[in-house]
C-alpha cells in the first residue's frame, strides 16, 4: 500500500493563499514524475548500526510526544542506524518499533534525493503508517511506506528550511504571478508548493511545453535555488585536501578550532547546497561536521568546525577559480573569505580565520583531488512529466 499523503509541519506566521490557483494534475504528482529521470545516477550508499540517543527524541520515535500537533503519535524505538552516503551525507535513521520501510528500503529511497537536496537533511525516521510524512527542519518523519519522490519532496522541505526560499518575496511573486500550480497539494501554502515544484527540473523540456507557462515563473525561481543542474567544478564523492597558497599548510582542525598544518590528516568532501555553494565537511566523518561561520561576521574572527550539518547558509560556500589552479572560499552567510591568521606563511600549525574579501594571495587555496573519480560529477539531470 503506498500512501500519496504528503504532510509538513510548517509553523508559518502567515501562509500564502493559493486556493483559488487552477491546478497542473488534478492526481497529485507521483503518475507524472520520472524520478529516474530527475535523479539518473543514485547515490551509493553504506548502512551500519549506530546506538543514537536522538532516535528517543519528540521528532522521532518518542511515545511521549511533546509537540501538540503530534502528540501521542510516538512508538518505542527498533533500531538506530547511520546511513552513509558516498557524497559525505550521513544521515541519521531511527526505526520505530511497527516500522514498515526497514533501514535498506529507507536508505534506498533517500538515495534518489539529489545530494545537493539531501545535504540540509540530518535525521529521518520511519514510523508505522499513519498520517502521512512530516518534516521538521533538518529531520523527517515518515510514517508508513513511501515513493522515493515524497522524500525528494520532504527533503525539499528540509532544503527550504536551509535556505529560507519560500518565505522570499521572489518566491511569493513569483507564484502570486503564475495562475497555476502543480496539483492540489501544492495549494496548501508557499512551502508545500516549493516542495512540490522542487520536485522538478525547471529545465526539463517537457515541461516547455505551453500548459505548463501558467508555472512557469515559480520552476524558474525554483531552478535559481534548486541545484538540479550537476555540472559541478567539485563531485561530492571524491575525498580532497585542502591547501593553503601562502603557507602550503592543509585545512584541518584541531577539537572546534579550524587551523592548517602539515600534519597529513583532514580530507574534506565537497558537499552541494543551493546553486553554486558547497558545504565543507570532513569525509566519512559520523557526526556530520562541516565547517560553519557560527555567526563570526568580522576579519580575523576564528573559523569552527560544526556539528551537526545543516546545510544553512552559514555552512555554505563559494569557490571563486583565481584561473591558475587556485581558490578563493567565500561564506555565503558573512561574506568573508578563508584565510589563515596574519597571512601565515609557515605551514607549521596556524589559525584559520576569516579575512575581507579581496584579491591578494593570503585568501587562496588549493583544492587537491587525490583519488579523482573516473566519472565525471556532470550527471544530466532532467525531469519528464509523463
Ligand atoms: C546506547 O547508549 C546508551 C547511552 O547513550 C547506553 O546506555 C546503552 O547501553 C547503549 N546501548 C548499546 C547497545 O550500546
Ligand atoms: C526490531 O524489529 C524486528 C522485526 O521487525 C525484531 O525482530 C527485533 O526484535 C526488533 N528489535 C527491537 C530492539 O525492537
Ligand atoms: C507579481 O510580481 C511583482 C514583482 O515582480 C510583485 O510586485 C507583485 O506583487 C506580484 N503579484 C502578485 C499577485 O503576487
Ligand atoms: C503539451 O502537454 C499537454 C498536457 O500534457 C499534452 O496534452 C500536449 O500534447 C502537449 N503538447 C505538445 C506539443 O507536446
Ligand atoms: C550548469 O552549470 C554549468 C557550470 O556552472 C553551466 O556552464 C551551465 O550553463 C549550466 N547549465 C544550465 C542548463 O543551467
Ligand atoms: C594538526 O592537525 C591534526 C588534526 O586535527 C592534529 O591532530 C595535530 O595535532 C595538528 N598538529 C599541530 C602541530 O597542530
Amino acid at each position: 500500500m503506498r500512501s500519496i499523503i504528503f504532510l509538513a509541519l510548517v509553523t508559518l506566521a502567515i501562509s500564502y493563499d493559493l486556493s483559488n490557483k487552477k491546478t497542473i494534475w488534478n492526481d497529485g504528482l507521483s503518475a507524472h514524475i520520472s524520478l529516474t529521470q530527475v535523479t539518473p545516477r543514485t547515490s551509493g550508499y553504506t548502512i551500519s548500526p549506530a546506538n543514537l540517543s536522538s532516535c528517543a527524541g519528540w521528532d522521532a520515535c518518542d511515545p511521549n510526544n511533546a509537540n501538540t500537533n503530534y502528540k501521542n503519535e510516538g512508538v518505542p524505538v527498533n533500531s538506530t542506524w547511520y546511513i552513509n552516503f558516498d557524497d559525505e551525507t550521513w544521515i541519521e535513521l531511527c526505526i520505530c518499533k511497527g516500522y514498515v520501510m526497514d533501514q535498506n528500503a529507507m536508505a534506498k529511497a533517500l538515495s534518489y534525493v539529489p545530494p545537493s537536496v539531501r545535504s540540509s537533511v540530518n535525521r529521518v525516521t520511519q514510523r508505522p503508517t499513519g498520517n502521512g510524512a512530516v518534516t521538521f527542519g533538518n529531520s523527517a518523519i515518515y510514517k508508513g511506506q513511501y515513493l522515493p519522490e515524497v522524500f525528494v519532496h520532504e527533503s525539499s522541505h528540509s532544503f527550504d528550511w536551509s535556505n529560507k526560499v519560500s518565505s522570499q518575496a521572489v518566491w511569493l511573486n513569483a507564484i502570486g504571478n503564475d495562475s497555476c500550480v502543480p496539483d492540489p497539494y501544492a495549494r496548501t501554502n508557499e512551502a508545500e508548493d516549493f516542495a512540490q515544484t522542487s520536485v522538478f527540473n525547471a529545465a526539463d523540456k517537457v515541461l516547455q511545453n505551453g500548459t505548463f507557462q501558467c508555472w512557469s515563473r515559480s520552476r524558474q525561481v525554483a531552478s535559481t535555488f534548486m541545484p538540479y543542474n550537476t555540472s559541478r567544478e567539485f563531485d561530492s564523492r571524491e575525498k580532497v585536501i585542502i591547501t593553503s597558497k601562502t603557507s602550503g599548510g592543509r585545512l584541518n582542525y584541531v577539537n572546534t578550532q579550524v587551523v592548517t598544518n602539515s600534519t597529513n590528516s583532514g580530507t574534506w568532501q565537497l558537499v552541494p547546497a543551493s546553486n553554486n555553494y558547497y558545504l565543507i565537511c570532513e569525509s566519512g566523518d559520523k557526526t556530520m561536521s562541516c565547517l560553519d561561520a557560527l555567526g563570526q561576521t568580522h576579519s580575523n574572527d576564528q573559523l569552527f568546525i560544526y556539528y551537526p550539518r545543516n546545510g544553512g547558509i552559514n555552512q555554505q560556500w563559494s569557490f571563486f577559480p583565481d584561473g591558475k589552479g587556485y581558490y578563493k572560499i567565500v561564506n555565503r552567510a558573512n561574506g568573508l573569505a578563508l584565510t589563515n591568521r596574519g597571512c601565515a606563511t609557515a605551514s607549521a600549525s596556524t589559525t584559520v580565520v576569516f579575512g575581507a574579501d579581496g584579491t591578494n594571495d593570503c585568501l587562496l587555496w588549493k583544492v587537491v583531488r587525490p583519488n579523482p573519480t573516473t566519472s565525471k560529477s556532470s550527471v544530466k539531470q532532467t525531469a519528464t512529466a509523463v
